[in-house]
């Protein structure tokens, strides 16, 4: 059955494990490179024999001057963390040469001096935190992905760095760079987050840039000017004078949004102490939240993308959350900002997100990326049903699920408790502690759906999730670029009436997290959906996949939620589930499998039988 997992164990496995033979030379190698280093202690001969293939020793008080001539000799090392440490010296250029060396991270410590490259498979350096002064030959970091260089005293950008094609992170902030922006930086396309910040550069910065990595990624940036979105910048010459105009006007506004960006962060900061001190003041409290919904400008139009005369306005989003009042707030709101409940005209029942956190984006530029958005549509994205910005307000309007989120699902409602009605009182009452489901299975056959699932509803939410992050994951029409979540929790996971999963709170932009970054929260969402436990921490993760990894098949099958009361054969596709969750939470991002992967190796467990179900647009994957 479950070939193709079974292939990528293996091929994981052959990956990890192969035996190597390096006499005693590299740890001989090693200990001449530490031999004016205090605080080392060599790490004891591993199982696979001498070869040294990861080397990580962060903040182990390490203070001294490593030989790096003799580390570069290392030729299986692979990944090297000294960060955190106390080290000093220089790094000569021919040490990037180590021929597997994919990772380094020599953060804070006190390493200085010019640095200098040749040509390496590097695909990851940290070496933010030290007294570097200089940067050149980036250009043979051609595989390099990440690279922070931030808090050093490098003091022009870094020659080469336009020719690091292949790099998604790009940390600089706190240099005292002088250079061009945009000119000496990599293409913005395939960037995914930048930091200029707290630098000496010049250049223009378009509203793209701006919406993408911020404006905090600019803050101190230099002497910027500011531009609309490049596209609108192609429409001919014609509009020169005018453009040279609104740059200026621009240019003045954004001062301006830089002002008002830092009066709401301590704002916020203010109304966010207030609101944890109890209920003191209530009505003081009341006219701070509300604030910002008299000044915002009530007859602003909403769109709503699918019903174009659906004529409504900031007014009426207002009036029906009682101006965005306590009552009709669902969420204080994580990353974006608040979250309400409305029921607008025609009984269309809506959650209104106010982004808090894109107050200081142009609107031309926040209604082309909502626009961008609403685009998305797959049966397992929570669709953007419209938005409105009202000044620097923006809100955006989704669909209101009844069924709440998958946190409730699996760990509020009461188990064996038919979930189809209206969760907001307090309706049901605890079941005895003991209570195990009736048959949850027949439950369901009788459309009745039991709080925590079944075992065939359990794997549909796995890999409804696992396309819908797949979808995203696939990018914008006409752009690669993936969407990125950076956040995804049961809690932004919302069963539809269906029992299909919506991927909700994908529009914030993914900020710094990567594809590989989802994949590892996908693998803590699969463990969480078979164990049926909350809460899952790094250590916690790490201990479920210790038990997969060498656990005897009793000690694997044990983890499985006993609620789901599982006969062999769904109990070995759960076990199965569980290999794919271990998958994709290998600790080393590039070993995790594509979301495209683990939608196929699902559907190999456990045919999918909801494919040709739930109407709409059919899936991609
Ligand atoms: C760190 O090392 C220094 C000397 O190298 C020593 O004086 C200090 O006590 C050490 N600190 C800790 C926490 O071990
Ligand atoms: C490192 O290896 C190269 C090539 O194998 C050799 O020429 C060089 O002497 C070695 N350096 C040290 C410090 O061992
Ligand atoms: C680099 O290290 C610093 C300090 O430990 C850390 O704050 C930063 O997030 C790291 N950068 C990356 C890209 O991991
Ligand atoms: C810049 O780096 C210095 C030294 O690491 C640090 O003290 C300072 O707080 C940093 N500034 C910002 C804005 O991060
Ligand atoms: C930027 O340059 C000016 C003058 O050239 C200098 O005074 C200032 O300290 C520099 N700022 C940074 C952050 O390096
Ligand atoms: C950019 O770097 C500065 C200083 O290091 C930091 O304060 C800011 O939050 C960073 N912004 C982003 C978007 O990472």
């Amino acid at each position: 059955m479950a070939l193709r997992l079974l292939l990528l164990l293996l091929l994981l496995s052959l990956l990890t494990s192969t035996h190597c033979s390096c006499d005693s030379l590299h740890r001989r190698l090693l200990s001449l490179s530490f031999s004016s280093v205090a605080g080392f202690h060599p790490p004891p001969a591993s199982a696979t024999g001498d070869c040294i293939r990861h080397l990580h020793l962060p903040s182990q008080n390490l203070s001294g001057t490593i030989a790096w001539i003799f580390l570069r000799n290392i030729t299986t090392l692979q990944t090297l963390d000294l960060s955190g440490n106390a080290l000093d010296g220089s790094i000569p250029g021919s040490f990037w040469s180590s021929p597997a060396l994919t990772e380094v991270n020599l953060a804070r410590n006190s390493l200085g001096g010019p640095l200098r490259f040749v040509e390496s498979g590097l695909r990851f350096l940290n070496l933010s935190g030290n007294r570097f002064s200089a940067a050149s030959d980036l250009s043979q970091l051609t595989s390099l992905k990440v690279l922070d260089l931030s808090r050093n005293k490098i003091g022009f950008t870094p020659p080469g760095l336009n020719s690091l094609h292949n790099i998604q992170y790009l940390d600089l902030s706190n240099n005292s760079m002088t250079g061009k922006f945009p000119r000496d930086f990599p293409a913005i396309a395939g960037l995914r987050c930048m930091n200029v910040s707290y630098n000496n550069l010049t250049g223009e910065i378009d509203s793209e840039a701006l919406h993408k990595f911020g404006s905090s990624a600019f803050e101190k940036g230099g002497i910027f000017t500011y531009a609309a979105a490049s596209s609108e910048q192609t429409k001919g010459k014609k509009h020169e004078k005018s453009r040279a105009w609104r740059k200026a006007v621009i240019a003045a506004a954004s001062a301006v949004v830089g002002v008002v960006i830092v009066g709401v962060l301590i704002a916020g900061a203010f109304c966010y102490r207030r609101k944890r001190s109890p209920e003191k003041e209530k009505g003081e409290i009341a006219e701070e939240e509300i604030g910002w919904v008299r000044e915002a400008r009530w007859g602003a139009p909403v769109v709503v993308f699918e019903k174009p005369l659906m004529e409504l306005t900031f007014g009426d989003l207002a009036g029906a959350t009682s101006g965005f009042g306590r009552e009709s707030l669902m969420a204080e709101g994580g990353r974006s900002g608040p979250i309400y409940r409305a029921v607008l005209p025609g009984e269309m029942h809506v959650v209104v997100r106010v982004m808090e956190r894109d107050r200081g984006v142009e609107p031309a530029a926040a209604a082309a990326a909502f626009k961008e958005i609403g685009r998305l549509r797959h049966r397992n994205l929570l669709p953007l049903l419209g938005y409105c910005i009202s000044g620097r307000e923006k809100l955006l309007l989704y669909e209101y699920m009844e069924r709440g989120d998958l946190h409730r699902w699996l760990h509020e409602l009461p188990a064996g408790q038919p979930d189809v009605e209206d969760w907001t009182g307090d309706t049901w009452e605890n079941p005895p502690s003991d209570t195990r489901p009736s048959s949850s299975s027949a439950a369901a056959a009788g459309g009745i759906i039991t709080a925590v699932g079944d075992w065939p509803t359990r794997h549909r939410i796995a890999l409804g999730v696992a396309r819908g992050l797949a979808f995203l994951h696939q990018g914008w029409v006409g752009s690669r670029t993936p969407v990125v979540h950076g956040h995804l929790v049961p809690s932004n996971i919302l069963i539809s009436d269906d029992l299909e999963p919506r991927i909700a709170d994908f529009a914030g932009e993914g900020g710094c997290a990567t594809a590989e970054d989802d994949v590892y929260s996908y693998g803590v969402v699969v463990m969480e959906l078979v164990t049926g436990r909350p809460h899952w921490p790094e250590e916690e993760v790490e201990r479920l996949r210790v038990v997969v990894r060498d656990g005897p098949p009793a000690a694997v099958a044990a983890v499985v939620d006993e609620r789901l009361q599982l006969e062999a054969e769904w109990e070995k596709e759960a076990v199965e589930c569980l290999k794919v969750g271990y998958l994709c939470t290998a600790k080393s991002p590039e070993k995790r499998p594509a979301m495209q992967q683990v939608v196929a190796l699902l559907k190999d467990i456990r045919p999918d039988t909801a494919a040709d179900g739930g109407g709409g647009a059919s899936p991609t994957f």
